[in-house]
């Protein structure tokens, strides 16, 4: 079965993920692509609807993003926001121009013409809106759908070709009826079928590995983590016994984790799961190294390399299933976004990688609705639920040159800090929480004697897709209890501090 889509096309906007989510959230497969893709391409691709996003530029300003003409022409409806309706109608003959005094915030949208865009949104609503350019003068074949004080067009279409704007931002929780604008846009103009669930997605990614693998044989990397516990699940069934799934012990995992795999997975599910210890493989790897980007690339390249003799063992093996997900694709760099950190999932492969081919069945998925997936493969809360960890773990959780003394203090502060959590009721609520050993060592006094030891850092975040994340606000009790428990029962530290920046200007981790 191949589910509809609708393509988003990226112009830079702040909410231009959100727009993605939204979409799927209403039932409908979407991707979000950079904006230079081509109506060929876009032909291609064959999207039900297309939507252009908001972006930091003014239409007529040099260098401002332009699209190919003849998207508009595809016969596809489009839906533009914000930079996205100015763009179209620049380009169809209409005006944009700056306002005196921009928008921001909270506006009230008045609807001027009842049309299917605005079916089921009352006259006057609440909308969000961010600039200062306005569309002006609309197109030939264009009629102003709704105002605002400040924004004569803040809503405009066209029903003959589908295309409309909006000024404000729908994907935002702030316009009332933003979901009820997407909604309209997809299921009256689009005609869209709401056919991406979890369990179409499953059945979808099923059918494309069973095509992809054939009768060949795959090798899974499992780390334990959502991720590779989802996309492993997923081979397993598309495969079965074909599958071979391999859980690298790099001696980089929080506590008791290599033990907790082999049980749920190994024990529990059955999987052909095989443990490799390559502790001191890792150890020896990273001695030396300091420097956040390298030791991702060492893990990284090392972990395909044991996978690779592992592989050989097995005899043929045709290809290797990783648990990338959007997020990791997006950081690392590909499309639009810049890099930001090496993922070692996405970056850091060796290029002489010896299978055909790389299985990611969830890289275009938001950690939600991975969990959607896992849940409706029948996967345990407990995996599920799991918070999710690096695939360099506590190599980037140490600042500076990784050793066995520093992994054993960072990995017993890190299972304080997770029981504190676990005990007062709090994991579900938070993202991630977890101990960092800073490279500074302070003064402290225990019993009668001066102590001299290190910091750790408690970093804990609430965030949804881990691209925006703040700090969490957890009761002091719960902080308090977690630093008089490191303090006092980690050897090599003697205080403890809690990181308060969100992300960003901050990440998540400290490497
Ligand atoms: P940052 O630190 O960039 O992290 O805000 C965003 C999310 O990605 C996780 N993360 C990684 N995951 N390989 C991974 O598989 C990595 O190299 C890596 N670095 C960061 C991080 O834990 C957070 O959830």
């Amino acid at each position: 079965m191949q589910h509809q889509k609708i393509l988003v096309l990226d112009f830079g906007g702040q909410y231009n993920g959100l727009i993605a989510r939204r979409v799927r959230e209403l039932g409908v497969f979407c991707d979000l692509r950079p904006s230079d893709m081509t109506a060929a391409e876009i032909r291609e691709y064959a999207p039900v609807g297309i939507i252009f996003t908001g972006g930091p530029n003014s239409v007529y300003e040099a260098g401002a993003p332009h699209i190919d003409e003849e998207i508009l022409k595809l016969g596809v409806p489009v839906l533009g926001i914000c930079y996205g309706a100015q763009l179209i109608a620049s380009m169809l003959g209409g005006k944009v121009a700056r306002a005196d005094m921009g928008e921001y915030g909270k506006c009230t949208l008045l609807i001027e013409k009842e049309a299917p865009m605005s079916e089921s949104v009352p006259h006057k609503s609440v909308c969000w809106m961010s600039h200062t350019d306005r569309v002006t003068a609309l197109p030939d074949g264009f009629e102003v759908l709704a105002k605002t004080a400040a924004c004569p067009v803040a809503m405009y279409g066209d029903r003959v070709r589908s295309i409309y704007g909006m000024q404000f931002h729908p994907e935002v929780a702030h316009t009332e009826y933003g979901k009820t604008f997407l909604k309209n846009f997809l299921y009256k103009i689009c005609n869209a079928a709401g056919d991406w669930t979890a369990a179409g997605f499953v059945e979808e990614q099923i059918e494309k590995i069973r095509a992809a693998v054939g009768e060949g044989r795959v090798l899974c990397a499992m780390s334990g983590g959502v991720d590779s516990a989802v996309a492993a699940t997923l081979v397993h069934r598309a495969v079965g016994k074909r599958l071979t799934c391999v859980f690298v012990d790099n001696g980089l995992h929080r506590k008791n984790e290599p033990e907790e795999v082999m049980r749920v997975f190994k024990d529990g599910f059955g999987m052909d799961l095989v443990k490799v210890d390559a502790r001191a493989r890792f150890l020896d790897a990273l001695a030396g190294v300091t420097d956040p980007e390298q030791k991702r690339k060492i893990i990284g390249g090392l972990f395909i390399r044991v996978f690779e003799e592992e592989a050989e063992k097995l005899g043929k093996i045709d290809y290797l299933v990783q648990g990338t997900i959007y997020s990791d694709v997006i950081e690392s760099g590909k499309g639009k976004s810049a890099t930001i950190k090496s993922h070692h999932n996405v970056g850091g492969l060796p290029a002489d990688i010896g299978f055909s081919g790389i299985i990611e069945p969830l890289r275009e998925l938001f950690k939600d609705e991975v969990r959607r997936v896992g849940t409706e493969l029948g996967l345990p809360d407990e995996v599920v639920w799991r918070q999710p960890c690096p695939g360099p773990a506590l190599a980037i959780r140490i600042m500076g040159e990784v050793t066995r003394e520093k992994l054993a203090t960072v990995r017993e502060a890190d299972a304080i800090f997770r029981e504190e959590i676990e005990r007062a009721g709090l994991s579900r609520d938070i993202w991630q929480y977890f101990a960092v050993l800073t490279d500074s060592k302070t003064v402290g006094v225990q019993g009668d004697s001066r102590t001299y030891e290190n910091v750790i850092a408690l970093r804990a975040v609430t965030s949804t897709d881990a691209m925006t994340a703040d700090w969490a606000r957890i009761p002091y009790g719960v902080l308090e209890r977690t630093a008089a428990r490191i303090a006092g029962e980690v050897k090599d530290a003697n205080r403890v501090v809690y990181d308060i920046t969100s992300k960003p200007p901050a990440t998540i981790e400290w490497e």
